[in-house]
């Protein structure tokens, strides 16, 4: 008999919040409108719930992550006919990295097989280790997330933006932010590197604002002074692959908010 699979993420994205999500969403109020994140990565958080609000927002400033979840949200079959053959092979990992595609099924394809079939999710490395999982994952268990993060995207609106225009657009006193932005070291992302992200202009930004926030990121020194003046928990996490581990096989990361969170 199969056994039971998780459905409730589509990929393994780089500062996914698999391993933290269980406790960030304790701490997400259950009494807002909207629901809104201009860090949507993966979703982690997002689709780990059926629903937070009446209304849920996903942005990205990556288009070929707005474009895979647009796709999945409108087009689940063509992308599952388009996918169901880009099996996991050395050869055709290198050939699918290098070819040319046009339409945006068949890059929402090439996108996901990349991620899903590569080292750490980055999407370079054919990613098979000497131990099971990696790029030998199961290509049904791939075609049925598709089809469970079709419905769970059905009321969820998809946009591409930078996150100052983003949390401007949706900002009211019922909104909430869960914001996951890179964080101040470690691996940097196609949209923008580690070290140019803006950092202050996001304090900035959700200092001002009339909704609720959470907000997850490294424990580092320039994180504790630019949200000294705001609620923060420390969390302890095992070392994922991507992130940088000085002390061992744990990796701290703060929660911040700008309401009371224990
Ligand atoms: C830490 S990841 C989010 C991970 C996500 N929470 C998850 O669980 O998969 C940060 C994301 O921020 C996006 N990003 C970087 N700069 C951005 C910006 N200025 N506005 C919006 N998104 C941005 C990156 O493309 C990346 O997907």
């Amino acid at each position: 008999m199969r056994k039971k699979i998780d459905t409730r993420y589509l990929i393994n994205w780089i500062g996914g919040k698999r391993l933290l999500r269980y406790r960030i969403s304790e701490l997400i109020p259950d009494d807002i409108k909207t629901y809104i994140e201009p860090f949507g990565g993966g979703g982690w958080v997002l689709f780990y719930k059926d629903n937070w609000a009446e209304l849920e927002i996903y942005n990205d400033l990556n288009d070929k992550l707005v474009n895979l979840f647009k796709c999945v949200k409108f087009h689940p079959d063509e992308l599952i006919k388009e996918f169901r053959w880009m099996i996991a092979s050395r050869k055709i990992f290198k050939e699918t990295l290098e070819s040319t595609v046009y339409t945006d099924i068949q890059k929402a394809a090439k996108f996901l097989y990349l991620i899903s079939r590569s080292f750490g999710g980055a999407g370079r490395h054919f990613g098979t280790g000497k131990r099971p999982g990696g790029a030998a994952k199961s290509q049904q268990n791939i075609m049925a997330r598709i089809l469970s993060i079709h419905e769970r995207l059905d009321k969820v609106i998809i946009e591409n933006l930078g996150f100052e225009e983003l949390i401007a657009k949706y900002d009211y006193e019922d909104a909430f932010f869960y914001c996951d932005p890179p964080y101040t070291s470690g691996v940097g992302y196609e949209v923008i590197s580690t070290k140019d992200f803006d950092h202050e202009g996001l304090r900035d930004c959700l200092k001002n604002i009339k909704g609720r926030f959470l907000l997850s990121y490294d424990d580092s020194p320039k994180i504790r002074e630019l949200y000294k003046n705001f609620e923060m928990i420390e969390v302890t996490r095992q070392k994922g692959i991507n992130n940088k581990c000085p002390n061992g096989r744990e990796y701290k990361e703060l929660l911040i908010a700008n309401y009371k969170i224990t």
